[in-house]
């Protein structure tokens, strides 16, 4: 996770935040105007408000973050140091030394700490967030792309590497992370993909663009459901490879997962019904139909799903599709499977 933030934490936005209401100043402005009155043509000059070390900003507010159920304090009070600073992360040094803020920029700075307080999560106060080797734009309902699914994609680009052309489909693919991820590392691929989220597609749509990768990248807004698993103008379309992260977690883990998921995320981004593979199983449907022979499914999964997946394919698809094999992420946790089209 630092890592994905030694990068440029410039031109950020605190569009989420003002999206989400939170973004009440305490204080004034701080603009010259601020600080002149004008009363019957009489121009009075107050004092400038004056500048504040950020040693003595932040005092208080580790305290108040871990109050709060927040980790990794002093993280999230660098990032958002270096975002109000407009400054990159690696820029800025940990104790915060020779750093000032303008009376603004204080504002700024105690208004993002509050919503980092009520549990919003970084990625949404910054407004952007590095995975691999592209930024990402965030918005506050669409998907955080999470560092695990970074060792998903480089698992994938590692297999596709050496291969001339992959015409590649996405399904549910949230801010683009994972399809803009292979585009920007494999040119020979071209992906589309699906998304049931209106607001995720136009995301998807835009970090494309801002990343120069739209003439490779085709989005569509479209829920695949049994029968209809991919818009009409794709159905008879078939693909070299598939991937997927679809919402896996099973419905009664809802009560066990943090404030920063369940308040801030979209619950049919993470829903996976009882055994959380509702969405993963019209995903196997979709690859009988729209995967060339020999063609790959892979997807990241939960914990447990890998081996229940096994006895899916054996029970289910045999003659269709074939479970190649399953891979552990960082943390030893058996969570992506490989499956091939017969
Ligand atoms: C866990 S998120 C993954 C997003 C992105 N691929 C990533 O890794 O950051 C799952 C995504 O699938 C989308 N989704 C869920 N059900 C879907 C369906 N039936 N058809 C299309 N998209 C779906 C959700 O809206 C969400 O964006």
């Amino acid at each position: 996770m630092f890592k994905n933030l030694t990068r440029s934490v410039r031109h950020l936005t605190s569009r989420a935040l003002t999206q989400y209401n939170y973004a009440t100043s305490t204080r004034s402005s701080g603009t010259s105007s601020s600080n002149r009155s004008s009363t019957s043509g009489c121009v009075t000059n107050y004092p400038a408000k004056p500048f504040v070390a950020v040693t003595k900003a932040v005092e208080g507010w580790v305290q108040k973050l871990e109050d709060a159920g927040v980790h990794d304090t002093e993280f999230n009070l660098k990032c958002i140091v270096s975002h109000v600073l407009k400054r990159k992360f690696n820029t800025v040094p940990d104790n915060f030394s020779q750093l000032q803020f303008d009376p603004k920029q204080l504002a700024e700075f105690e208004r993002f700490l509050e919503a980092r307080c009520a549990r919003m999560p970084l990625q949404h106060i910054i407004g952007e967030w590095d995975f691999m080797d592209i930024t990402l734009k965030t918005a506050p309902s669409v998907f955080i792309p999470r560092p695990e699914t970074e060792e998903f994609v480089r698992l994938v680009i590692v297999n596709y590497k050496d291969v001339k052309h992959v015409n590649m489909l996405e399904v549910g693919c949230g801010s683009g992370a994972m399809s803009l991820s292979m585009l920007h590392a494999l040119p020979q691929v071209e992906a589309t993909a699906i998304e049931r989220s209106q607001a995720a597609t136009v995301l998807a749509a835009e970090n494309a663009k801002l990343l120069g990768l739209q003439k490779r990248f085709q989005v569509h807004n479209h829920t695949m459901e049994e029968d209809q698993y991919l818009p009409e103008q794709l159905q008879d379309k078939k693909y070299d490879l598939i991937i997927s992260n679809p919402p896996y977690v099973k419905t009664e883990e809802f009560q066990f997962l943090h404030p920063e998921v369940v308040v801030y995320e979209n619950l049919n981004a993470l829903d996976g019904g009882s055994d959380g593979l509702r969405v993963a199983r019209l995903v196997f449907d979709l690859a009988c139909r729209h995967l060339h022979s020999g063609g790959k499914l892979w997807l990241e999964l939960g914990n447990e799903h890998p081996p229940l997946v096994k006895t899916i394919m054996h029970l289910k698809y045999e003659g269709r599709l074939n479970f190649v094999g399953s891979y552990y992420d960082q943390y030893k946790r058996e969570r992506f499977v490989q499956i091939e089209k017969v």
